[in-house]
């Protein structure tokens, strides 16, 4: 299950993203927000964060006007590593290296056909797993318990 989080800076995009996740035959819980009116990116970051913290989805895809604002929101959240990407390279490496929980894109930044291969590579790439990435992420982990 994939969780989806929008503004209105991100609403058209994630219609598309919706329709292509359709096609793909991949289940998504849409946590809003459901019209263009304008909106704030943080109460949409937080309940499809929250839905990947809990576990009910393993993943997320989060969309803003440059997906800037509601990756902030969403880091601030403990196990939520949110990667704002504009290509495919960094979507396919912050899932490699990271173990990105989440991905943001900038409705205002990426057209549909970009953003949909992005949002393709992000879903297909699995964490490598390598102890060098595993310890990295584990740091990141220190920091949200000494922090958060
Ligand atoms: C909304 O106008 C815009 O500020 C928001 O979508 C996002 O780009 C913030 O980072």
């Amino acid at each position: 299950m994939i969780a989806l989080g929008c503004d209105h800076g991100g609403f058209e995009l994630m219609q598309q993203i919706k329709a292509h996740l359709d096609s793909r035959g991949l289940a998504y819980t849409d946590f809003g927000t459901f019209t263009p009116e304008s909106c704030d990116y943080a109460d949409f970051a937080v309940k499809a964060g929250e839905a990947v913290q809990s576990g009910e989805c393993e993943k997320g895809i989060l969309v803003c006007g440059t997906g800037i604002g509601i990756s902030i929101a969403a880091n601030k959240m403990k196990g939520i590593r949110a990667a704002v990407c504009t290509d495919c390279f960094t979507a396919e490496a912050t899932r490699l290296h990271n173990d990105a929980n989440m991905l943001a894109m900038g409705g205002r930044v990426v057209g549909p056909g970009l953003a949909l291969k992005i949002v393709d590579t992000f879903l297909d790439t699995p964490f490598s797993g390598e102890e060098r990435h595993v310890r990295r992420i584990a740091k990141i982990q220190e920091l949200e318990n000494e922090d958060m």
